[in-house]
C-alpha cells in the first residue's frame, strides 16, 4: 500500500545494523572497506552498487536523497554541501561551452551572479524573461539553448510562475526544464508533476528548517541525475554525512512545520494588507497576489515568505529594521525563528538598481520569513516596528 507523505518522511530509513537501533546512526566515515581484491576491483568498476568513498555516496546522504526522491516523485538524486553547490554542479554537469540558458529574471542573487559573472568565462550565455512575460520566452530560445530555468515562488518577490506553461515550452523546444523549489519545499509543491525535468533545493531553508546546516539537493530522472553524479563525484561538492543525518531527521517534521509556517505567514500577510503604513503586500495565497490562481493550482499553501513595502521608502524601511525587537535581522529563510531581511542592501545588493527594479525589488521592500513563534508575538513585533 502506498504510504502518505508524512509516513514516508518518518519511516524511510536505512536498514538497521546488528545493534537494532531505533534512530538512524551517523556514518561519519570518509571511506568504506572491501572484502578482498576482487571486491575492491568490482566496486571501483561500478559492477557493484555499494559505498566506496563519501565523496561519491554515504549511507546518511543516501537516506536523505531517498526521502527527497519520494517526496518529489523523482527516480534519483544527488546531495550537495549547499544549495549553490547544487545549482552550480547541475548546470556544470549538463552544459557545454557554447550552450545557452533561458531563465526567469527573478532568481536568487548568487544564481544571477553565476549566470552573469562566471558562466561567461566558459562561454555559457543566458537570456532572462520577466516573471509576468512568459509569452516572451519562445523568442529568447536559440539553436544552442539547452536549459529553461525558474524559481517559483521567487526570491525575494514571491512571484509565482506557471510550471505547466514553462514545461510545455521546454518540451516543444527540447530543453531541460529545471525548477528551484526551495521556497515551497516538496510538501507544498512537486514540480516534476507539472512537467519539470529536474528539481533543485537549498536544503538550508525549509528542509532543515532550524537554521543549522547548509545543504542542497538535485532530483529527477536516472538519466539526468547520472550526469550530475558523474560530474559531482569527481569535483567534490558532496554533502557531509553529519549534515545529511541532521537533514534526514529534519524531514521527519517537514509537514507539521510547513503547515504552521504557512498558517502564520497568511495571518501576517492579512494583517499587513490592512495596515496603513504598508504600500503593498505579496503572499501567494492572498487573493490580491497577481498569480493567486496559479499558486492555488500548483501549491498546497502559500509558503513561509511574505514580502511588503513600508510607506516612506528607504528611510522608513531602515527605521522599521531598527525598531524590530523579536524577529531576527538575518539573511536565511525557512527557519523556526522569524527573520526580516532588506533584499536591496543584503541578498540582492550585488544587483544594480536597474536590475533590482526589473525583479520588483524596491528600496523599501521587506522580506519576512515567518517562523514558528506564536503568531500574536510575530504580529506584535512587526506592528510595533511599523508604528
Ligand atoms: C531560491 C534559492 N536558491 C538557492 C539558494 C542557495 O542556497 P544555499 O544558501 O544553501 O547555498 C538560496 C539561498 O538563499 C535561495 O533562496
Amino acid at each position: 500500500m502506498d504510504k502518505k507523505f508524512e509516513t514516508n518522511a518518518i519511516r524511510t530509513q536505512l536498514n538497521r545494523t546488528e545493534n537494532l537501533e531505533h534512530s538512524v546512526p551517523l556514518y561519519l566515515t570518509s571511506s568504506f572497506v572491501f572484502e578482498d581484491a576482487e571486491d575492491m576491483r568490482a566496486s571501483f568498476a561500478e559492477e557493484k552498487q555499494r559505498n566506496v568513498y563519501s565523496r561519491y555516496s554515504n549511507p546518511n546522504s543516501s537516506e536523505f536523497i531517498e526521502k527527497v526522491c519520494q517526496m518529489e516523485g523523482a527516480e534519483a538524486g544527488f546531495a550537495f554541501a549547499s544549495g549553490m553547490a547544487a545549482v552550480f554542479s547541475t548546470f556544470a554537469a549538463l552544459l557545454n561551452s557554447g550552450d545557452h540558458i533561458v531563465s526567469s529574471r527573478s532568481v536568487f542573487g548568487s544564481t544571477h551572479s553565476l549566470f552573469t559573472k562566471f558562466f561567461p568565462k566558459w562561454n555559457i550565455d543566458h537570456s532572462y524573461f520577466k516573471v509576468n512575460e512568459v509569452e516572451s520566452i519562445e523568442k529568447l530560445i536559440r539553436q544552442n539553448t539547452k536549459v529553461l530555468y525558474a524559481e517559483t515562488p521567487t526570491n525575494p518577490g514571491v512571484d509565482v510562475l506557471d510550471m505547466e506553461v514553462l514545461a510545455d515550452i521546454a518540451k516543444k523546444h527540447g530543453l531541460i526544464f529545471i525548477v528551484d523549489n526551495c521556497f515551497a519545499s516538496p510538501y507544498l509543491q512537486k514540480p516534476l508533476q507539472f512537467g519539470a525535468d529536474l528539481v533543485i533545493h537549498s536544503g538550508t531553508k525549509l528542509m532543515d528548517g532550524q537554521g543549522r546546516v547548509l545543504a542542497g539537493i538535485t532530483v529527477g530522472s536516472h538519466e539526468l541525475i547520472d550526469k550530475v553524479y558523474r560530474f559531482s563525484r569527481i569535483t567534490g561538492p558532496a554533502l557531509s554525512p553529519f549534515n545529511a543525518w541532521v537533514l534526514s531527521k529534519s524531514l521527519e517534521t517537514l509537514a507539521v512545520r510547513v503547515d504552521r509556517h504557512c498558517e502564520n505567514a497568511l495571518k501576517l500577510a492579512e494583517y499587513l494588507e490592512s495596515h496603513e503604513k504598508v504600500n503593498w503586500v505579496k503572499y501567494p495565497f492572498l487573493k490580491s497576489h497577481p498569480q493567486y490562481e496559479i499558486a492555488k493550482k500548483q501549491m498546497k499553501a502559500g509558503g513561509c515568505v511574505v514580502a511588503f513595502e513600508v510607506k516612506g521608502g528607504l528611510e522608513a524601511g531602515q527605521k522599521f529594521f531598527d525598531a524590530i525587537k523579536l524577529l531576527s535581522l538575518s539573511a536565511n529563510l525557512g527557519d523556526t525563528r522569524s527573520i526580516v531581511t532588506h533584499p536591496a542592501s543584503t541578498t540582492h545588493s550585488k544587483l544594480t538598481v536597474a536590475e533590482r527594479a526589473e525583479t520588483g525589488i524596491t528600496d523599501g521592500m521587506v522580506r519576512v520569513s515567518v517562523g514558528l513563534e506564536h503568531i500574536d508575538d510575530i504580529i506584535g513585533d512587526v506592528g510595533q516596528a511599523l508604528g
